[in-house]
């Protein structure tokens, strides 16, 4: 394997490129092993490129096999040729065309990035630069082009032929050999382009637009799954009406195709009228799917086609820019979610998994801005930093100017961008000429990285009945950035009096709008606001809705908790109250452990827990949330530095049992109840319900083993549906012995034929927190459906042991470690992609205590030092141990 140079790309030096290729004209022919790709492109010079500068192609492996310019062939005295540029001194002054036939092996491709096999099938992914992988190329987001695809294959092999746009014609050949020739009318950057070449099968369905026009939608799996992508085509037509009563975008081609792999390096790509998707993300049935999946396809169909208008009409001007399209595409998935489900319940699962990606990215070596200012290796920087925050970014701008001139923002940058590669200045003048206000400070939050350290501090006086507020905030040094400025951090907040009522709100230390909207602006490193008429000491509930991505230190006092718990009317923040009491317990074991001191009892904690399983039926998805426990990678996180994953373990598993004795009673018959539902339904309301009567059976479990085990063992024999029978499954791997390693062997019996749920079984297995859990994920790497090949597979068992099970890969003697490098090491020349991503499971050593950082400090150091590591390793090992 060839690895190009390690140089920096940086920001500052963007300079548009020296040619435009209006047109590429794609010639196709798929073979296993020596794909004939014919590229006809029509080249003129860039009036803002650089005058009589060469034309200088990318190419990644190519094997070269000639050059026509103008229709005539060049001569190797014409151009250097190398597998990863293609260079021509002299061209033409006026447009030329310039026709370059190359051969590509799909079969050897194994870093599924260009053109490869995943199973029988031919597809492709091209983002960020695997077009140049396919042809020499500018590639490049800025260069837009229409293109026109022939793609030719076996008709036995290859009956479907798919390329980007509309269908324009397709027919036999010779030799049980056929076409089909695609154009794609809307100029678009070689990223988004695809093909799909393989024998499939096809859920076919169609949308009508608001204008009437009628789309023809498909999605193209394996043979005999039709019927798994119903829920995904469900999704998707929600999604085309969402997008346009939401944002008023309407689809643009004739045809939406969508084509489910099972070899594919992220969860899904939004190539122009034909998205590729991680099968993971479109096959489902109540059988072999779990509530959480269905959530995930919804999500991910609908981020993908969302795409269709921000990403692909409107592109990005450089990778730099790349939340540009998908921290806004984020957003926009959430909110549809958020409207095809609970909002509450959303945004708590899109707050957790903020904190539970992002915040570690933020705080440790590998972070970075949202909008990036120089990478090694783009393909590293599809990171939760430029997706989760930086959808963050764009929910505090709504927040800050409002729904309605947040739309008339959106509709602005829709008219004035369509068609070209934008940046995110681009972007935000939208939202300034709409709202009329300066963003160029709340710009910071781009390019400044870290998380944010709000603080509240109330006092009240008693003879003035007034309540001092003041906020402070102040970002900790990250790589390359010591210096923070302070942000513009919008902190939605309320005052509540002794009956839990919302207090009306009176200062002279801030506008009326804040005060209107309960919300204060907060631009300096602190900020004192003085309400007046106060009767008594207020609770504050601040960051309502999770109003910034910031953390907010510290919790309010227990006893105030446990009032907002009561009567907070923003449910993000009741729930956030019994996190923060949840914490404040588990952390006061941990200290008691430390000192060897009685362990302290939670009785506010438990009686707050109780009032909530006693009106749980109100809400049951949020009653589950408010009642999990924060998890182990939670409490690292929290704790921050020297980190010991056995005392934390340790400590929430006593609080576990803690509260199951107490609550165990009153959770049985919840349990029992919601267990006669009826036919499964993946809708939000049956699946909160489901939600709940798996708290309700670890709560059962946690006070009495015997019978949560019982319990589980009936649940997981009679389950309906993959939800029940997995819920029932992850207690009994919590609880051990034979009846758990029955029950992986009957579930494996059941499912072997079926990847996917292969999946959950080898990832279960990885999390099982006990120091025999590696030696059990060692044993399952020689498991004849193990696979180094399939990255689901990878990560269902090396991701998730060494990013979920903290007490398994932390074992103190480094073998999980080891492990992890081993594994790493393996793939780096195979896919380097998904090394690297492996990786960076270690992005958080120096959270740990001394010994453990040690031993990870070492198997960096170790990884960095090998010889031809891709430069995708290479960047992670060496900003992990910047
Ligand atoms: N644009 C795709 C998405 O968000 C992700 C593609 C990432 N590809 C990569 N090689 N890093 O939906
Ligand atoms: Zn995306």
């Amino acid at each position: 394997m060839r690895h190009p140079a390690n140089v920096a790309v940086r920001l500052v030096d963007y300079r548009p490129a020296d040619f435009l290729i209006d047109a590429v004209a794609l010639d196709i022919s798929l073979d296993r092993t020596a794909s004939k790709v014919v590229a006809t492109l029509s080249l003129r010079r860039n009036p803002k490129g650089a005058p009589g500068a060469p034309l200088s192609l990318d190419g990644d492996d190519l094997t070269l096999v000639g050059v026509k310019l103008d229709g005539r062939p060049l001569g190797p005295q014409d151009y250097t040729a190398a597998p990863d540029h293609l260079l021509l001194e002299k061209v033409p002054d006026g447009p030329f065309t310039l026709e370059i036939e190359t051969r590509v092996d799909p079969s050897a491709n194994t870093q599924l990035s260009g053109l490869y096999r995943s199973g029988s099938a031919y597809c492709t992914q091209c983002e960020a630069e695997g077009f140049r992988r396919i042809t020499y190329f500018l590639d490049r987001p800025d260069v837009l082009s229409v293109y026109t695809t022939r793609v030719e294959g076996d008709k036995g092999e290859a009956p479907i032929l798919l390329s980007n746009g509309n269908p324009v014609k397709s027919g036999n050949l010779p030799d049980g050999r056929h076409y089909a020739v695609w154009r794609d009318p809307f100029p678009k950057p070689s990223y988004l382009f695809a093909l799909v070449g393989g024998d499939l099968g096809a859920l076919r369905d169609s949308f009508t637009t608001m204008s009437g026009r009628k789309i023809d939608l498909a999605i193209y799996v394996e043979h005999g799954k039709e019927a798994r992508a119903t829920y995904a085509m469900d999704a998707l037509k929600r999604s085309m009406r969402w997008d346009e009563e939401k944002f008023g975008r309407e689809y643009d081609l004739d045809v939406f195709n969508i084509v489910a792999v099972s070899d594919f390096n992220m969860g899904a790509m939004e190539n122009k009228g034909l998205n590729i998707f991680n099968d993971k993300y479109v096959l489902a049935s109540p059988e072999t799917a779990t509530d959480g999946d269905y959530a995930g396809i919804e999500g991910v169909i609908a981020h993908e086609y969302f795409h269709n208008w921000t990403g692909n009409r409107i592109t990005c001007r450089d990778w730099f820019q790349l939340c540009l399209k998908e921290g806004l595409t984020v957003f926009r998935d959430q909110e549809f979610s958020a409207d095809m489900r609970s909002r509450a319940v959303e945004r708590i699962g899109d707050v957790r998994g903020l904190r539970l990606a992002q915040f570690p990215e933020d705080g440790g070596p590998l972070a970075h801005p949202v909008r990036p200012e120089v990478y090694h290796e783009i393909n590293n920087f599809y990171t939760a930093t430029v997706y989760e925050k930086g959808a963050e970014i764009v929910r505090m701008l709504r927040t800050l100017i409002g729904d309605e001139t947040f739309r008339r923002g959106m509709d602005i940058y829709f008219e004035r961008f369509d068609g070209t590669a934008a940046t995110v200045e681009d972007y935000l003048s939208c939202f300034a000429e709409a709202s009329g206000r300066d963003l160029s400070h709340f710009a910071l939050w781009y390019s400044q990285a870290g998380t944010p350290i709000l603080s509240t501090e109330g006092a009240y006086d008693p003879q003035a009945k007034t309540f001092s507020l003041t906020l402070k905030q102040h970002t900790p040094p990250t790589p390359g950035q010591s210096e923070k400025k302070p942000l513009v951090v919008p902190v939605a907040f309320a005052l509540f009096g002794e009956n839990g009522e919302k207090l009306e709100l009176a200062s002279p230390d801030a506008r009326a709008d804040e005060l209107a909207r309960g919300l204060i602006e907060l631009t300096d490193a602190e900020r004192k606001i003085t309400f007046a008429g106060v009767a008594s000491r207020p609770v504050v509930s601040a960051l309502r809705g999770f109003s910034a991505p910031v953390r907010l230190e510290p919790a309010p006092e227990s006893a105030d908790l446990e009032k907002l718990l009561a009567c907070d009317d923003d449910p993000f923040n009741r729930w956030q109250a019994a996190q923060s009491l949840a914490l404040r317990a588990i952390f006061a074991r941990v200290d008691a452990a430390k000192k060897g001191a009685q362990t302290p009892q939670a009785p506010g904690f438990i009686g707050a827990l109780r009032t909530i399983l006693a009106g749980a039926d109100a809400d049951p998805a949020f009653a589950a949330q408010a009642l999990s426990l924060p998890s182990e990678i939670d409490l690292a996180r929290e704790a921050g530095h020297d980190v010991d994953p056995d005392v934390l373990f340790s400590a929430r598993y006593g609080l576990r049992e803690e509260i199951g004795r107490a609550l165990g009673a009153d959770a049985e018959p919840i349990y029992r109840r919601l267990s006669d539902a009826g036919p499964y339904s993946p809708d939000a309301a049956s699946a909160g319900r489901r939600m709940l009567k798996a708290l309700a059976l670890d709560l059962v479990a946690a006070g009495d083993p015997e019978k949560g085990s019982a319990l589980a063992r009936s649940q997981f024999a009679a389950a309906g549906n993959m939800t029940d029978r997995l819920g029932a499954l992850t207690l009994l791997a919590l609880l051990g012995g034979e009846a758990r390693e029955a029950a992986f062997a009957a579930f494996y019996e059941q499912y072997k034929g079926d990847a996917l749920v292969l999946d959950k079984w080898f990832s279960l297995q990885a999390t099982i927190p006990e120091p025999a859990t590696t030696k059990r994920v060692v044993d399952l790497m020689r498991h004849p459906d193990f696979s180094l090949t399939n990255p689901n597979r990878v990560r269902s068992l090396i991701g998730a042991f060494s990013n979920a099970n903290l007490t398994g890969f932390h074992a103190l003697d480094g073998s999980g470690y080891d492990l992890l490098t081993r594994i790493v090491l393996e793939l780096d020349p195979k896919n380097p992609q998904l090394a690297a991503r492996l990786l960076s499971a270690l992005r958080s050593w120096r959270t740990l205590e001394p010994r453990r950082r040690g031993l990870i400090e070492e198997r960096l150091r170790h990884i960095a030092a090998q010889g031809n590591l891709s430069p995708d390793t290479k960047d992670i090992a060496t900003r992990a141990l910047s």
